[in-house]
């Protein structure tokens, strides 16, 4: 697997699988591609079976899911796999970042989690700090696709603040920023031009897909 040369980009037009069954980041993706005029339908109302993340990496698990749902519906698939990377951790929880919720999807005992394993290793405030990583994968029904990835690091705080985003956004403090994701709305998080520069992973991963392969 691997991206494509610039010279071979694909440009995506018409109706498009968004692969996520996660409404979080399914709101942010039909956010992200409002301007574009590509109608997006989601793997959840297609009904389309969840594949197994069986990647060692974000970028892998981002193709099997696109590449799936590309081949289920002879449409192109769209696909982010994304997650919370803790330095101070190893990197955890990373790749399993999801299941760090739990089949209640509950996180606020992630956090919590992030928190303890940080207080049992002694970690000090100032070497508390993350990174959120997010692979995006469009794959098309022949087996073409295109890879981008984007970052964004920042502070983890304790207590975690704020109601807005998901998953890991209370505890998130981008760094220059003095609000967590959680207390952002949603074009602030990702900071889309013409509001600003792209700050979010996701926005940084769909500003550089939408300049390859959208078309305002
Ligand atoms: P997956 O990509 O579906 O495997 O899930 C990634 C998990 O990482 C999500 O369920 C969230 O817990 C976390 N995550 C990914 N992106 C974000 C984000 O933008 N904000 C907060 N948490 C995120």
């Amino acid at each position: 697997m691997g991206a494509s040369e610039p010279s071979s980009r694909r440009r995506l037009t018409g109706k498009v699988v968004i692969a996520t069954h996660n409404p979080g980041k399914l709101k942010e993706m039909q956010h992200l591609l409002g301007p574009y005029g590509v109608e997006a339908v989601s793997a959840g109302e297609l009904g389309l079976a969840e594949p197994d993340e069986t990647g060692t990496m974000f970028a892998e698990n981002a193709a099997i899911k696109a590449h799936a749902a590309a081949r289920a519906t002879g449409l192109p698939a769209f696909a982010d796999d994304s997650g919370i990377v803790v330095h101070a951790l190893d990197g955890a929880p990373g790749l399993f970042s999801a299941r760090w919720g739990g089949p209640s999807k509950d996180f606020a005992a992630a956090m919590a989690r992030v928190k303890r394993e940080l207080d049992e290793r002694g970690v000090p405030a100032e070497q508390r700090t993350a990174h959120f990583v997010s692979a995006l994968v469009i794959a098309w029904p022949d087996g073409h696709e295109e890879l981008f990835e984007g970052r964004v690091h920042g502070a983890l705080v304790h207590p975690p603040r704020g109601a807005q985003g998901f998953g890991y956004d209370p505890m998130f403090r981008p760094d220059g920023h003095e609000r967590t994701f959680g207390e952002m709305s949603a074009d602030e998080k990702h900071g889309l031009p013409p509001l600003g520069s792209a700050l979010s992973h996701r926005a940084r991963a769909f500003v550089a897909l939408a300049d390859a392969c959208l078309k305002r």
